[in-house]
Order: C-alpha cells, then sequence, then structure tokens
C-alpha cells in the first residue's frame, strides 16, 4: 500500500527562446510559487519543440537559454526536479504504450491540429498539408510527461487545458481496461489521473502596443536584455497622444498595468494620483516604469548572465535533474509494463 505522499505539480516548458516579461508574470513566477508546497517537475520540453524547430543551432541554444532563465527567475534545482524531456526516454516509451489507448478521433479533434487543417482548408489546400505526426500526436507525448511522474496538478496556460483533459481521458481509458485506479493513495495504482491547475488569476501582461504581449505579435519587452535596450523597449511602448498638462487614466494605461506587476502598493497609488491629477506627459510616467522594471530585473539579468557564462555547470544542473527524474521513471514504467504484461 502506498503511503500518502506530497502532491505532485508538473509542467513543461517549450524552449521557443527569448523570455520575455509575459512569461515570467504568467507562467514562471506562479510555478516556482508552487513549487513551495508540491512536490515539483519542471522541464524542457525539447521534443515538442522539434516539431517546429527545425534549425539544429537554434533549438540548441533555445534549451540552455530557457534553461538558464527558469533558474535565473529562481528555481531551485535542489527543490524542484528540473530536466530536459529528451533525458529521459521512458518518456518515448510510455508515449508508445498510451498510443494503443488513445483514439485517433480524439487527436483529430485536438485545437493545435484542427486549427491547422482549418487554415489549410480555408487556403484550398489538402487539411494535411505542412502538418507533421509530431504535431498530430503532440497531446500523446504530453499525456506521457504528465502520467510518468503520477503528476497531480499540471500549471498551466488557458490554452493548454485541453491536452491536460486528453491526458486525464488516455490515462482513464487504460485504468478502465485493466481495473486500476486513478487515485494516488490505492495499492491498485493504474494511472494517476491529473488536474490541471489553470493561472486565472494571473494577469495577461500587455505588450508595447497594448495587446497581450507575445513573440508571435513583436510587442515583448525581453526578460534579459541588457539595461540600456530595455529602456529602449520601454520608451517604444505606444501612447495617445493626451498632453502633458491633461489629467489621465490610470487603468486605461499599459504603462501603468506594466508597473503594477513591479511596483509597490505606494508606488503604485503616487503614480496614479499624479496621472489623474495631470502635468505628468507619457516620457516621465516611462521613465517611472524603468526604474522599477530594472530594480526588479537587475538580479536577474545578472544571475542569467553568470549561468550562461558557465556552460558546463548548467549541464551538470539538468543532468543532476535527470539523474532524480529517471529513477522515478524507471520505476513507473516497471509498474505500467507489469500492468499491460510486457516485462
Ligand atoms: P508567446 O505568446 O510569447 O509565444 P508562449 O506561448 O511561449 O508565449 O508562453 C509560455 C507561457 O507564458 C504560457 O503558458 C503563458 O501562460 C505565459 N504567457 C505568455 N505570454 C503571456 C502574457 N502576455 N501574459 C501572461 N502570461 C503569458
Ligand atoms: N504543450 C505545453 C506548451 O506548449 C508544453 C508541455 C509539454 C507541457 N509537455 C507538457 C506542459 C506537460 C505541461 C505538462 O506550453
Amino acid at each position: 500500500m502506498e503511503t500518502s505522499r506530497k502532491k505532485v505539480s508538473l509542467t513543461g516548458v517549450k524552449p521557443t527562446g527569448n523570455l520575455h516579461i509575459g512569461n515570467y508574470f504568467g507562467a514562471i513566477k506562479p510555478a516556482l510559487e508552487l513549487a513551495e508546497t508540491y512536490d515539483a517537475r519542471y522541464f524542457i520540453a525539447d521534443y515538442h519543440a522539434l516539431n517546429t524547430i527545425k534549425d539544429a543551432a537554434v533549438l540548441a541554444a533555445n534549451i540552455r537559454e530557457v534553461a538558464a532563465g527558469w533558474l535565473a527567475g529562481g528555481l531551485d534545482a535542489e527543490k524542484t526536479i528540473f530536466y530536459r524531456q529528451s533525458s529521459i526516454p521512458e518518456t518515448f516509451e510510455l508515449a508508445t504504450l498510451l498510443m494503443a489507448f488513445t483514439s485517433k478521433g480524439l487527436m483529430n479533434r485536438a485545437h493545435a491540429y484542427k486549427a491547422a487543417a482549418q487554415a489549410n482548408t480555408e487556403k484550398g489546400a489538402d487539411p494535411d498539408a505542412g502538418v507533421n505526426m509530431g504535431l498530430f500526436t503532440y497531446p500523446v507525448l504530453m499525456a506521457a510527461d504528465i502520467l510518468l511522474f503520477d503528476s497531480d496538478v499540471v500549471p498551466v496556460g488557458k490554452d493548454q487545458t485541453q491536452h491536460v483533459e486528453m491526458a486525464q481521458d488516455v490515462a482513464e481509458a487504460f485504468n478502465f481496461n485493466y481495473g486500476r485506479d486513478g487515485s494516488t493513495n490505492s495499492n491498485n495504482l493504474g494511472l494517476t489521473i491529473p488536474t490541471a491547475l489553470v493561472r486565472e488569476n494571473v494577469a495577461v501582461v500587455p505588450g508595447l502596443d497594448g495587446r497581450k504581449m507575445s513573440k508571435s505579435y513583436n510587442n515583448a519587452i525581453p526578460l534579459f536584455c541588457s539595461e540600456k535596450q530595455l529602456r529602449k523597449f520601454i520608451m517604444r511602448i505606444v501612447t495617445n497622444s493626451q498632453g502633458v498638462e491633461e489629467p489621465k487614466k490610470p487603468e486605461d494605461s499599459q504603462i501603468f498595468l506594466l508597473y503594477k506587476l513591479f511596483a509597490n502598493a505606494e508606488e503604485q497609488a503616487a503614480l496614479a494620483s499624479r496621472y489623474r491629477a495631470g502635468g505628468m506627459g507619457w516620457g516621465e510616467a516611462k521613465e517611472e516604469l524603468f526604474r522599477v522594471t530594472n530594480r526588479e530585473l537587475a538580479p536577474l539579468r545578472e544571475r542569467f548572465n553568470v549561468i550562461m557564462e558557465d556552460p558546463l555547470r548548467l549541464d551538470a544542473i539538468l543532468a543532476q535533474g535527470a539523474e532524480k527524474a529517471r529513477a522515478i521513471a524507471v520505476k513507473t514504467l516497471k509498474r505500467l509494463r507489469k500492468i499491460v504484461g510486457i516485462q
């Protein structure tokens, strides 16, 4: 009988490079907060990124940058198991095992695949044009990432909830077939049923143009640029044509929305009343935003640079994480192989 254990939180981060402030507040910070109370397993989903990044040098650089970014952001590799997906061969064996319990129809309904197929159809192309099997089976690999570690919660952005639900469906199909339990404190454990933990209360960080900050919109403020570049990015924030003397509404300004992420309550109240009083131009508001942003990001930037300058140390941290993760993965897979009759 398995004794009651600490709950497991697991999430994967696709190494798409150039972390921005939206990633920091929307994903890194909340995941690190969860790591305080859960057994956290966080990994770089490098094989997921291969579906779209086919340049070896770019992919390799992204993997290092994103790993260094999480460490600089405060991930404690002693407390949290931190590894690369590609270091855990059991993930790929489990993905094969899960294929046998995943209906093709379920994959047809996955948002990413459906969107690609629909875009092709609208262009008059074959629905599957440019769709590789990595994209089509993306949810199965993600289910393997999650189920391999008996994850209880999976912190993700809203766009990923469907994938976690698919992991639940596949796990339930498996458990049903073998008459197994999905709750961790049972001695009849099949696959643990995971739950998505959606960061509802995390605000959408606005970008330079006021839309959601995103790499794809070219409106992002990078997390790790130099102080000089940071200032330049902030000066590029789009504002309206209100003059210096005009009173301004803080809640309508993305400068203020960004300011709220970095400033303490007193600073926020002070800037809000200066906005409302009039007499402060956008340039001055941007200077104030730069001051608080740089105050928080300077130590992060310094840690990031130190990590990036010592690739051997970064490799060693990831290797140590992989070793800890594999010890768990090997055990889970042994249990599952036995259940299906492959020993
Ligand atoms: P991008 O939109 O730049 O491609 P990703 O999709 O790679 O960003 O985002 C990785 C994670 O960062 C997502 O799970 C999401 O929760 C978070 N994130 C990205 N942009 C923002 C934003 N503007 N505000 C809040 N969270 C964000
Ligand atoms: N698909 C996730 C994303 O695009 C990344 C990911 C891969 C993931 N495997 C995972 C997230 C397992 C949570 C759990 O953001």
